[in-house]
Parts: structure tokens; sequence; C-alpha cells
């Protein structure tokens, strides 16, 4: 373990729906005592990055994420070493993304090139996102960014520390039932729910998350507040969310979003935080 006290470790990808412009806004509701924090729909990490727990359990069903975050939290130096052979100019970048067409050869790179492959077309490609087509091979284009740094070093040292005492798993959310005890705090981040049919809407994997799992995570969030959990969930502002948590306290947050399919047309559009707190009541 690489022993660094004055670290400040933050996201390692950038990933639809990052909410770090949401956590000035979300501050005064994280709870000030859990035990441990489980995070469902980890995505990139950054209220896990921001609130540094203690003890923590991270899920995603991403597999090549939460690849990234093992290997990581396994084998930072391999990684680094790794990363820094890579180069941004466009025909490499589509000779490294063409990898998962071949499962052949795919399945004979080790976990450490999977995750460095990930994080370098993660920072070159268009938009900085991850994003598959319908046989979850890596879609995106090219970035022509002048310098992106794909090899972080001093982030991913602190992402490294900072994840020695998690637990990292490629699950479905309902994993999450298993782990939870009272007094844990619960952080869920699902896909949104969309605004309407031409609402921009992100495909994060091959499997879309429709009415039926948002419904579904409902019924997980009532079982874990049953349970004494703490617990937040972020989603679009809608009368199908607000019906699904009506039994529960709902702020609302004003978040800047592409809200059309062209991306440069962003707007303040509303959010929704849905706590178990009820009230004032402290937690
Ligand atoms: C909105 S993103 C999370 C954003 C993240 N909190 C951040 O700050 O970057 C949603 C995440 O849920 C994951 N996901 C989608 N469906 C899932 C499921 N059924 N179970 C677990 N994770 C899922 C996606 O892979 C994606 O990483």
């Amino acid at each position: 373990m690489i022993n660094d006290t004055t670290y400040d470790p933050h996201p390692f990808v950038k990933w639809a729906g990052g909410k770090r412009q949401l956590l000035l806004q979300m501050e005064p509701y994280f709870p000030k005592k859990y035990n441990t924090y489980i995070e469902p729909f980890v995505g990139g990490g950054a209220i896990y990055f921001h609130l540094k727990p203690k003890k923590a359990i991270l899920i995603d069903n991403n597999k090549e994420l939460i690849n990234c975050f093992k290997v990581i939290k396994r084998d930072v130096n391999g990684l680094i070493q790794s990363l820094k052979k890579h180069k941004n100019e466009k025909n490499y970048f589509y000779t490294i993304r063409a990898v998962d067409r071949n499962p052949e050869i795919f399945d004979k790179w080790n976990d450490v090139e999977k995750a460095s492959r990930t994080i370098y077309m993660n920072k070159c490609c268009y938009n900085g996102l991850y994003r598959v087509n319908n046989k979850g091979q890596f879609n995106a284009p090219f970035g022509k960014y002048k310098n992106p740094t794909f090899c972080d070093e001093s982030n991913l040292k602190a992402v490294h520390f900072q994840l020695q005492t998690a637990e990292i798993m490629n699950s479905p959310f309902e994993e999450c039932l298993k782990y939870s005890k009272q007094n844990d705090f619960v952080y869920f981040d699902p896909p949104y729910h969309p605004l309407s049919q031409t609402a921009n809407f992100t495909s994060y994997t091959r499997d879309n998350f429709g009415e039926e799992s948002q419904k579904k995570l409902a019924d997980v969030f009532k079982a874990l507040d049953n349970r004494g959990c703490k617990l937040m969930l972020s989603n679009s502002y809608n009368d199908f969310i607000l019906d699904l948590y009506k039994d529960f306290t709902i702020i609302e947050l004003s978040a800047k979003r592409a809200i059309n399919s062209d991306a440069s047309k962003r707007g303040e559009i509303k959010e929704v935080l849905v706590l178990n707190r009820r009230g004032e009541e402290q937690w």
C-alpha cells in the first residue's frame, strides 16, 4: 500500500451523470455519522471520493469500469507503467479501440491491460465518455485533444490509497441488499428516468434501465429504509419518480445538463434528491 497522508482522490474517469457539479447542493444532506458507505451505481465515484469514507462497498454492473477500480486498488504501479505506453494519436487510438471486436485477443489481455485501455480511451475519446454499442463494444470516436492526461499518476495513487478499505463488486444494484445494515449510508445514483421520449438518454451499458428497473430500485430503497439504513437517491424530476418516492423527503436540486440531443444546448434542469430522513431529524 502506498502511504500518502496528503492525498485528495477524485474520479479517474469522466462518467455520464458525474455528480461533481452537484456536490455543493448535496453537502447539507450527507449524514454526519454512519458505519459503512455503500454505493450501488458507483460510476466515476464522485461522491465516494468526496466523502472518503473509512469503509465502503462499491458496486456497478459495468465490468470494464469495475475492473479499473480493482486494478487501481491492487496494482496501481503496474497500471501506471501500462498507461505510460499509450499515445494520443488517432490511428493508435482506433487500433486499441478495435481490440474488443476480437474476443480471442481481448480475452488474453490481463486485467491491468484492460483497465489501462479503458482509462486511456475515456481520456482520449470524443467528449471523454464511456460509450458502447449494442454489442458492448466501445464506440466513442477519437477526441483530438491536444494534451489529455491519461496517466494522472498522483491521482491514481491517491485513489489506490483510498480504495484499500473498499470492497469492489461487479454486480447488479440489488446486491446491496446482502450487505446493507442499520446505520450504513447507501447512496443511489441510477441511470435517470428520461424526461421525455426525445430527451437525451445515454445508454451506459447494454442493459437498459427502464420503468421496471426504477420500480425495483424503489422497492430496494423501501426495504433498506425498514432496516434503518440512511438513504439518499438521485434521479430526474418528473411525476413518475415523484410518485415512486412519495413517502420520503424530496429535495429539488438544479443541474446543468444537456437537455437536447445537441450537447451544446445545455440548460438548467431540476433533479430530485430523495432522503429517508424525516423532517429536520439529525443524521
Ligand atoms: C448515473 S451513473 C453513476 C454516476 C456516478 N455516481 C458518478 O458520479 O460518476 C449510473 C451507473 O449505474 C451503472 N448501472 C446501470 N445499470 C445498473 C444496474 N442494474 N446495476 C448496477 N449498476 C448499474 C452504470 O454502469 C453507471 O456507471
